[in-house]
């Protein structure tokens, strides 16, 4: 499958998905909503800062555990549940994630043959509000262990071409800004094929030890995302 295919295939499972959620795939009227009706229930705003109470996944991708990454998610998520948000995280690097194989049995949208604690996150992301990536940079990409996770989306390509927020964390070593480029712009183009809303980003370089970033802008940048995303 090329990438034109890829991105239609995409396209045409959302769109499956978006007729069947209207009901117009299957045939199902539904009934128009009465605007007089005064008992119902209204849409909850979706716009970043709103109070609406979210669930939000977030997935890390680094093995170390008290790492920078993992000190930003840590403040994301204190952020996040201040506000009310109910979150779940998923540390990759310390999961089963067994990494795609391609075989296409799931056809982009169904079961994986991979019977691992990617469970978790199928079950946790197709109702997400939000999704949150925080990872390292290894050698100008994402980690390997968050990257294995992001590709095993394959399986659930049709569900997850759905409104939702998205946020990145990041940390690196070095402090030129051009070398952060290709993980925001893998971030970038992958939200942008997923319909994903950017609600921010902390770029944190300059922290190359565990926990260095703790004596840096970043986290408290990271608490303030969580907390108004
Ligand atoms: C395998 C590996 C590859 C790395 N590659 C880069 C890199 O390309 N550029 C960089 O600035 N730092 C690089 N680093 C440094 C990490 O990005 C940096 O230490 C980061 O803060 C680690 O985040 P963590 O503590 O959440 O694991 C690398 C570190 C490792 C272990």
């Amino acid at each position: 499958m090329d990438r034109r295919e890829f991105i239609k295939g995409g396209m045409a499972i959302a769109a499956i998905t978006a007729l069947s959620a209207a009901g117009l795939a299957s045939g199902r009227q539904e009934k128009t909503p009465d605007k007089t009706d005064k008992n119902k229930v209204q849409p909850e705003k979706k716009k970043s800062g709103s109070t609406k109470k979210m669930k939000i996944l977030v997935i890390t991708g680094s093995p170390r555990r008290k790492g920078n990454s993992a000190i930003l998610a840590d403040n994301f998520i204190k952020g996040a549940e201040e506000a009310g948000h109910m979150v779940f995280r998923f540390d990759a690097a310390f999961k089963k994630v067994h990494p795609c194989t391609g075989c296409n049995h799931c056809g982009m949208d169904g079961p994986c043959v991979f019977n691992d604690d990617f469970n978790e996150v199928r079950s946790n992301i197709i109702d997400a509000d939000a999704v949150v990536f925080a990872s390292p940079m290894y050698y100008f990409g994402l980690s390997a262990q968050i990257k294995t996770v992001i590709d095993r989306f394959y399986a659930i390509n049709g569900q997850i071409h759905v409104s939702k927020k998205t946020a990145l964390l990041m940390t690196y070593a070095d402090t030129v800004a051009k070398e952060a480029q290709p993980i925001i712009s893998h971030y970038e183009t992958l939200i942008n094929y997923l319909g994903w809303e950017d609600c921010g980003r902390v770029i944190a370089s300059g922290v190359w030890t565990a926990g260095s970033v703790k004596n840096t802008k970043f986290p408290e940048q990271a608490y303030k995302l969580g907390k108004n995303i």
